[in-house]
């Protein structure tokens, strides 16, 4: 059981099997990105920890860095205006693969992929660890996935629930959870 402030959450994927499945996909893009001129982008905080042991098995010659989304109050009629912060590689003609935590609605990895596009990459893909298929209503599911999940909320092993829990070694699910 893990408490975070008023919330108890109980095991859900544990470390083993994380570990297992990151190793799967990093085989999987291993075989898809021989060749290929790629590099990986890992949007913080929440895909820190998967995108580190990710890479630990990548064994392609390729760059990887790490960028944030953030969303602010525009000043025109618009509303929102989103952004993609710390990109300051160029990746005109490369190959991205975009590391996500977990993508539930979609929305934020549908800003993310369109930001990129502009750059005119040579290709997007997107590798989450986790995806929520009952609560998606975006554009660009996941082309690599660890785990597809029900939609309950789950911290730990990067995620957070209100900035806490990301310092797990395990995936835990909030109790009480129908699913
Ligand atoms: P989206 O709904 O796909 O746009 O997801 C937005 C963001 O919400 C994700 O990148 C996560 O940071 C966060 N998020 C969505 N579901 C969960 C969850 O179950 N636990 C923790 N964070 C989540």
């Amino acid at each position: 059981m893990l408490q975070i402030h008023d919330k108890t959450f109980e095991i859900y994927l544990r470390n083993d099997e994380i570990q297992a499945k990151v190793a799967e996909i990093a085989r999987a893009l291993n075989e898809a990105y021989d060749g290929k001129d790629t590099i990986f982008i890992a949007v913080l905080n929440g895909a820190f920890m998967f995108a580190s042991d990710l890479m630990k098995h990548i064994s392609l010659s390729c760059e990887i860095t790490f960028v944030k989304v953030s969303s602010y109050q525009g000043m025109n009629s618009t509303g929102r205006v989103d952004e993609v912060i710390g990109l300051t590689t160029d990746i005109r003609g490369k190959h991205v693969v975009i590391i996500e935590d977990i993508v539930d609605t979609g929305i934020t990895m549908d800003k993310i992929h369109t930001l990129l596009a502009v750059e005119h990459p040579a290709s997007v893909k997107i590798a989450s660890l986790l995806f929520k298929p009952d609560a998606f209503k975006g554009k660009n599911k996941p082309d690599f996935i660890g785990f597809s999940i029900p939609d309950a909320f789950v911290v730990g092993y990067g995620l957070d629930y209100n900035e806490h829990g990301r310092n797990t070694q395990h995936i835990y699910q909030l109790t009480g959870s129908s699913h």
